[in-house]
């Protein structure tokens, strides 16, 4: 079929066969199919959906148009966490390990941050010397020595995605279900991982901004996980304002240290334990989520996660000297603090609006070539529910670019809803999908 067709086919509603997916798009990644063809055809999934079928194939196309992680070779069980992007969202850094010094091996790539949301790669390369870029070799050796190994994936890993991605990012076809599902979860089942716990945001900061789509998401990658023999499980969390207090790369990874020194606020650590729960039960090393929260505020209290992030940083080329001394992070020469125009409870805090402003400041990029400032970002003082009186400093903005400032400024007051009581809390955990 020609790719004229393929596309009028899908704009159409119909439902493409595994072939007429396979030729369009290995077609594209040799180069035979411009781009302007599959972004219609892209635009043409956006608007018409996918079956669970075509989003399978899809998926599978993806997976084998790379390269293939082997872990066989490393003992125990082998899961990832992948979230699916927020503001603040830091739980990896905490996570992988602490679920490590729990027994789980942890073969963790991320990505980088896009727009208004973070990426943990950007983050952990806020570490003087810290390689994202280590071979598939040397991610082993790392795992198998320290039980958790955090890198990009490779140019070898699903390289259909990326072309496709960078193509969804300019053509506004990013968030559609099946689209989402193929890209992540190609992903993922590239990693030789025999489990994997979904992290799905939901709210103002998400991709997901109501809860049928965000049911929707889940369920869809966690039939895909399985369904390639993946043992997945789904949670779907809080993403109506920033998780923890800190946004940007450098400021994140401070945060990250608290949180493993038992001092992380108390939202961080609500979803990171939780996660972690899902992760010790995906692993068969403890099937009730109580008792696996449990162990893990034991491992953060007897610093046994503290130091195997240190291990990590140590034996990835980073600098283990920042988790005793912060100031060897890149820190920015500017810092202002931003004040409240007037009093009252905080209603709410689009997520995606302050992380719109730490991008303005430079802690983000808006374009995938953007340079990101690893000191860049905001420390806030106030979370939704508090009382915040007039001139009250409300969070402090950090930057090297005095003229992001102001823009900046507008962009995070824009973002804050005032009123004269208190909303009722977002519960953390809002379901969990198996
Ligand atoms: N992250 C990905 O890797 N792919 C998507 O489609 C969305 C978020």
């Amino acid at each position: 079929m020609r790719a004229y067709d393929i596309i009028k086919k899908k704009r159409n509603g119909h439902v493409l066969a595994r072939g007429e997916l396979a030729s369009f798009l290995n077609g594209y990644l040799k180069g035979e199919i411009p781009d302007y063809q599959v972004s219609a055809f892209l635009m043409a999934v956006f608007l018409k959906g996918m079956t669970a079928e075509e989003t399978m194939a899809l998926t599978g196309i993806m997976l084998s148009s790379g390269a293939a992680v082997d872990l066989s070779d490393i003992p125990g069980p082998k899961v990832d966490k992948h979230s699916t992007g927020g503001i603040g969202d830091k739980v990896s850094l905490i996570l992988a390990p602490l679920a490590a010094s729990a027994g789980v091996k942890v073969p963790m790539m991320s990505g980088r941050g896009l727009g208004h949301t973070g990426g943990t790669l950007d983050k952990l390369e806020s570490i003087p010397g810290f390689k994202t870029g280590l071979s598939i070799k040397e991610f082993k050796k790392v795992l198998s020595e320290v039980g958790c190994a955090m890198i990009g994936a490779s140019e070898e890993i699903a390289p259909l995605d990326r072309k496709l991605y960078a193509l969804r990012d300019a053509t506004a076809t990013v968030e559609s279900i099946p689209l989402i599902t193929s890209s992540i979860m190609s992903k993922k089942l590239s990693e030789g991982i025999n489990g994997l716990v979904l992290d799905v945001k939901l709210g103002s900061g998400a991709f997901m901004k109501d809860l049928d789509s965000a049911r929707e998401l889940a369920t869809s990658m966690v039939q895909m996980g399985n369904s390639f023999g993946v043992k997945t499980i789904a949670a779907i969390t809080d993403m109506d304002q920033p998780l923890g207090m800190a946004i940007g790369n450098s400021l994140e990874v401070i945060e990250s240290i608290d949180a493993m020194e038992g001092k992380g606020p108390e939202d961080l650590m609500e979803v990171t334990f939780y996660l972690g729960a899902l992760m010790l039960k995906v692993a068969n090393i403890e099937a009730d989520i109580k008792a696996g929260k449990k162990r893990l505020k034991q491992l953060i209290d007897n610093g046994s996660a503290l130091r195997k992030f240190k291990e990590m940083v140590e034996m990835q080329g980073g600098n283990p000297e920042i988790i005793k001394r912060s100031t060897l992070l890149p820190h920015s020469c500017l810092s202002v603090d931003i004040f409240s125009k007037k009093s009252g409870y905080i209603r709410a805090m689009n997520a995606e609006a302050i992380g719109t402003a730490s991008m303005i400041l430079g802690a983000g990029r808006e374009r995938m070539d953007s340079i990101i400032d690893h000191s860049a970002g905001i420390l806030l003082k106030k979370k939704t529910g508090d009382f915040m009186g007039k001139n009250e400093i409300i969070c402090t903005f950090f930057t090297n670019d005095e003229e992001a400032v102001d823009k900046a400024r507008e962009v995070f007051h824009g973002a804050i809803t005032l009123g004269e009581n208190p909303p009722e809390k977002n519960k953390m955990i809002i379901e969990v999908i198996e």
